[in-house]
């Protein structure tokens, strides 16, 4: 029987994201439109002869002690399922950490994802995606990938057709990364769902409507339609990332906007010629900056 199990999960970026609700719990209720992204962390597993969960990471940046989402994401697991024994992460990051692109959910959605198959636990997607949402709220996602229509708190998924090769620029301020938590505090305290300006119901039915339409047409109806709500909390604060959003949008691009609550910030291009164009003009020794297209899956064998 098999010991190891390596993986790939991908990054996602938010074409839409809406606040429509603050929740007694402390969460929003959101309507999100989310895609995978050829933006890949590999997650390798070992089984191991103790019960022990050992994380690695090549970053050093992040912790990899009980605090990291792979290890809680493990600690479920064996929590769930005594059978299972001790394993060894090893996380390849790829993914920038603090840039709204759901980097340590995806290596979550990878270790469950992962442990099942490790054991041969027979889980099916939904069950995963139950354990998924007791860990963070874009971890269903992350398990599912690929085009998708989010509500709740983000785990109540709806897939959508396939965006088959979206091509975007994604773009990562290296000395800015973003708490999700400040994110959203900042849009509660200082009111702003009170005067949220957009007729969303509408605006999220246009965006799902121009995923649908498919062909070529698609991507630009998209890049008209991007919206986040996050972007009023934090915009305000990094005034750096409006110089980025406001270069990508001089450039010949189909739209552009943050992910989720940041720091990315992505455009969507034409072609791949494009892409590079646009990579080329945005890109500073500070800014990170990669052409990649969308993916229709969210987990892959590396
Ligand atoms: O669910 P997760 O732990 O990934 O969420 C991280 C933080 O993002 C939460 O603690 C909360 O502050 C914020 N959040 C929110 N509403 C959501 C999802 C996340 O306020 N629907």
């Amino acid at each position: 029987m098999t010991s190891r199990i390596s993986l790939k999960a991908a990054a996602k970026i938010n074409l839409y994201l809406e606040i429509t609700g603050n929740r007694p719990d402390g969460y929003h209720d959101l309507v999100m439109i989310l895609q995978s992204i050829d933006l890949c962390d590999r997650v390798d597993l070992r089984k191991l002869g103790t019960d022990e969960i050992q994380v690695s990471c090549t970053n050093p940046e992040l912790p990899c002690d009980r605090s990291n989402l792979a290890y809680k994401a493990a600690a479920l697991m064996q929590s769930a399922f005594p059978e299972i024994g001790g394993v060894e992460i090893a996380i390849d990051k790829q993914i920038p950490m603090g840039a709204g692109l759901a980097g340590g959910s995806a290596n979550a959605a990878a270790v469950l994802v992962g442990i099942d198959r490790l054991w041969n636990l027979g889980l099916t997607q939904s069950q995963i995606c139950d354990l998924a949402a007791q860990l963070g709220s874009d971890i269903p996602f992350c398990v599912v990938g690929g085009t998708a229509l989010a509500t709740g708190r983000g785990e109540i998924l709806s897939p959508l057709p396939d965006l088959k090769d979206l091509v975007l620029v994604v773009c990562k301020p290296r000395h800015i990364s973003i708490s999700t938590v400040w994110a959203y505090q900042t849009f509660r305290s200082h009111g702003l769902l009170a005067h949220n300006p957009a007729k969303h119901q509408a605006l999220s039915s246009q965006m799902v409507a121009a995923i649908a339409s498919g062909g070529e047409s698609a991507p630009a109806k998209i890049g008209r339609l991007l919206y986040n709500d996050l972007e009023r909390a934090v915009l305000p604060e990094y005034p750096e990332l409006v110089d980025l959003e406001n270069k990508l949008l001089e450039q010949e691009c189909l739209g552009a906007m943050m992910s989720g609550s940041g720091s990315t910030m992505f455009a969507i291009a034409a072609d791949l010629d494009r892409a590079h164009q646009i990579a080329e003009a945005v890109r500073t020794e500070d800014i990170d900056v990669w052409v990649v297209k969308s993916l229709v899956r969210s987990i892959f064998d590396a």
